[in-house]
């Protein structure tokens, strides 16, 4: 087994990178056996398809390395770098550019999403952004990559991407990519943002009051939980009863992924209650379980010198495990390197 995944160094970790992918890569990093290996990264490369202050991206970075050790990565365990470090990465998105389809990239609803009316003036870096995600895991041969919902789409064109080099240019005994799957979690793939039931928590989203972040205060969730978009309905007694309230489906979800409980038993203690009573409640598992979190990041984020080493570290040991992997896609298509 060999899990992968990437997470964009900018902006603050907020609560859905945490329940949608972060807390899956710990899981999964605590339940590796002897022989996989997991490999997490900053995709700092990717960072720079959108307008973007290298003073910021830099501080970024290192922020990023503190959020995730914060919450349970253990460099130790796990191989935790930078994109930028690895130059494979780059190097074998150059090589898969010849094998994926302009079709297959206009389909893309993250680039429209992006891009948004100003399409013509998106850098190519945006367009031609899920062609390094692919590189990312097929370099490594990742057969699992926790993701929130919103990298489907990229994840099943890593797999076509895959599919049709093995299939141009390998004998059929001998593909030289693995086809990677993605592990969507069940609850919490899509975390809605706080005043909009209907657009997704995102880093980019202006509205500080939209999302938690995993370094705010105690005060401040609190604050944004009581805050959060609802209705004046009270909270259903079944699971039924939250169809067509997004807003509502949304902060129960939250609070079933925090606690592990199931929407059932959420209902059954809050059902009939309106939501002066359950917010409160709710602000409350969410400072239990991110307290910790922001205490540890707060120790590590000052030690930049442990942070540059972690990477440096992670950095050497992805170089090697890639290198194979690329020497063998430079073969299957020609390429002469002497
Ligand atoms: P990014 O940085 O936007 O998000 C990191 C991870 O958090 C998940 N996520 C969410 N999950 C649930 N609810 C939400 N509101 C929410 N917002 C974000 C994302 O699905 C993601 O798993 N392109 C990727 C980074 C990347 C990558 C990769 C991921 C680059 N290469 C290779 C996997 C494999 C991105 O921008 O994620």
């Amino acid at each position: 087994m060999r899990v992968v995944s990437g997470i964009q160094p900018t902006g603050n970790l907020h609560l859905g990178n945490y329940l949608g992918a972060i807390r899956n890569w710990v899981r999964m990093q605590d339940e590796m056996q002897d022989g996989s290996e997991c490999l997490f990264f900053l995709a700092d490369l990717h960072a720079i398809s959108m307008p973007h202050n290298p003073a910021e991206l830099r501080a970024g970075t290192l922020e990023m390395v503190a959020a995730l050790v914060a919450c349970g990565i253990d460099p130790n365990k796990s191989v935790l770098f930078n994109q930028a470090q690895v130059p494979a990465h780059a190097e074998l998105q150059w090589l898969l550019n010849g094998t994926a389809r302009m079709g297959w990239l206009n389909r893309m609803t993250q680039f429209k999403d992006k891009s948004g009316k100003n399409r013509e003036g998106a850098s190519i870096a945006l367009f031609t952004y899920p062609v390094l995600q692919a590189a990312d895991v097929l370099l490594y041969q990742a057969t699992h990559v926790p993701v929130g919902d919103d990298q489907k789409q990229h994840l099943e064109l890593a797999r076509d991407i895959a599919q049709k080099f093995n299939n141009d240019f390998c004998a059929d005994d001998a593909p030289v990519f693995t086809l990677p799957e993605p592990y969507i979690p069940p609850q919490a793939a899509r975390i809605m943002s706080l005043r909009d039931g209907s657009a997704k928590m995102s880093k980019s989203d202006p509205s500080d009051m939209s999302r938690i972040d995993l370094v705010d205060d105690a005060d401040t969730i609190m604050k944004k939980v009581k805050k959060a978009k609802s209705d004046a309905e009270p909270l259903p007694s079944d699971a039924e009863g939250l169809e067509g309230r997004a807003e509502a489906l949304n902060l129960v979800t939250i609070y079933t992924a925090v606690t592990g409980e199931s929407v059932d038993s959420v209902l059954a203690q809050f059902g009939g209650e309106g939501f002066g009573k359950f917010k409160p409640a709710l602000g409350e598992v969410l400072v239990e379980t991110l307290a910790p979190i922001s205490a540890r990041f707060r120790e590590l984020k000052g030690d930049r010198e442990s942070l540059d080493a972690i990477l440096a570290r992670g950095a050497l040991k992805a170089r090697d495990l890639g290198r194979n992997t690329l020497d063998q896609t430079y073969s299957a298509l020609g390429l002469v390197r002497g």
